[in-house]
């Protein structure tokens, strides 16, 4: 069990050492940038509707976020390879009934796989839109879970750390009661069950799969922890698909900080997740890398050089050199649904930045006659703005709270007209 949280722990200790350190928290210090256009072309061409974006604005950009940041992941499996492993009705003291599914990632069963944790709401009659969110640890699936001994051999995690009937502090990440009060389902994912988050995680993880004969890690375009973490998600949502209980047009993406940037990656590949929800996702995710506010991307590739690919390496230092910024990455999510949130205390990742990414995304929705963000000025505490792009700043660190939910539950059922 330390082994899996130890790099979680460490990471928040790396967090707290960084913010303490030579950060830059100053916005009259911010310099003067300027941002790659949205709706234009690298060639200068201007992109004028929905259709110039879909055929050639928004390839571009995926393949750039391909190559020069995240990597790029392989094809959907041919064939999709799941074992339902157990049902149960009335779990949450009758509130919801919830099953364990075994998606396998390579064509054999020995190989690596992973445990999909769903709660439905108890009898649904239909098919029900679901969130899905990859987690940090089985203790996160654990808390969110406390008591019910629903098979407890099979939950891993549960027989170390679960106190019986309690609920643990990580619980209120995951408002599922709230969740399955609104009429949707919640599914969840250990992020380690796709690749530990340490340097040299990869080889317990599922990149190795896939290296080609004589290739001893990815190549630098190639992908990086984040994109293999996003590539399970898709694996989820291949299942979703099936999944008769669900409805699958209605997946909402959900991730909190690096798993943030992950569902943003995610999300911007796989049109099907009809809403991307990045709490707090920061440096590499919301944020607008240009300023000068909080992490940068040197930080990123010194601290954790496993999320994203070799390439990304030559951003150091040079934001201003990058063909992209946090809002083309925002704009791949167009037209669907897109939540941004920040906390005001968490200067780290940056809030202005990525409230300033998803304005200047906002354009792109306006292809399809959308709205999105509609203004460029930060809100205040606790006044979300936007429409088929919102954003929020609430009071608060860096962490995801029963207000964060409350808002991401409206908006779901604003986009999904429920
Ligand atoms: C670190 C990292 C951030 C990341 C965060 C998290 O603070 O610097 O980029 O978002 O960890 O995932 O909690």
């Amino acid at each position: 069990m330390l082994k899996r949280i130890a790099p979680v722990l460490l990471a928040a200790c790396l967090r707290l050492t960084a913010q303490q350190a030579d950060v830059l928290y100053d916005e009259a210090g911010v310099p003067r940038f300027t941002l790659p256009e949205a709706l234009a072309l690298r060639s200068g061409e201007r992109v004028r509707d929905a259709k110039s974006w879909n055929n050639r604005r928004r390839p571009e950009i995926l393949a750039i976020y391909e190559t020069e940041v995240f990597g790029r992941s392989p094809a959907k499996p041919a064939k999709l390879n799941y074992e339902v492993k157990a049902l149960e009705n009335g779990a949450l003291g009758g509130k919801a009934d919830r099953k364990l599914v075994t998606v396998f990632f390579g064509e054999t069963r020995g190989g690596p796989k992973m445990d999909l944790l769903i709660y439905l709401p108890a009898g649904a009659k239909k098919a029900v839109p679901v969130f899905l969110g990859l987690n940090f640890s089985a203790i996160h699936t654990v808390a969110i879970d406390a008591g019910v001994p629903l098979g407890q051999q099979w939950v891993r995690g549960v027989k170390e750390s679960a106190p019986q009937g309690s609920r643990g502090s990580t619980a209120p990440r995951w408002q599922v009661e709230k969740i399955l009060a609104a009429g949707y389902g919640l599914a969840t994912v250990d992020y380690n069950d796709i690749e530990p988050d340490f340097v040299g995680g990869m080889k317990h993880g599922i990149r190795p799969l896939f290296l080609k004969p004589g290739q001893s890690e990815p190549a630098a375009d190639e992908w990086g922890a984040i994109a293999a973490w996003g590539w399970a998600a898709s694996r989820a949502m291949d299942y979703l698909e099936k999944d008769k209980d669900v409805d699958g047009k209605r997946v909402a993406l959900f991730g909190h900080s690096r798993l943030g940037k992950t569902a943003l990656w995610a999300g911007a590949q796989d049109t099907r997740f009809s809403i991307v929800i990045a709490n707090e996702s920061g440096e590499g995710g919301a944020a607008i890398s240009r300023r000068n506010y909080g992490e940068r991307t040197k930080d990123l590739n010194t601290r954790f050089p496993h999320w994203f690919d070799g390439n990304f390496k030559k951003y150091s230092a040079r934001e201003d050199e990058m063909p992209f910024d946090s809002h083309l990455l925002l704009s791949l999510i167009a037209p669907r649904g897109l939540y941004v949130a920040s906390a005001e205390e968490d200067r780290w990742s940056d809030p202005r930045g990525e409230f300033l990414g998803a304005a200047n995304a906002s354009p792109v929705w306006g292809l399809f006659g959308k709205k999105g963000i509609g203004t460029m000025e930060m809100p205040g505490l606790h006044q979300p703005v936007g429409d088929h792009v919102r954003y929020h700043i609430r009071a608060g660190k860096h962490d995801v709270t029963a207000y964060d939910w409350e808002q991401y539950l409206k908006f779901a059922a604003a986009e999904w007209g429920r």
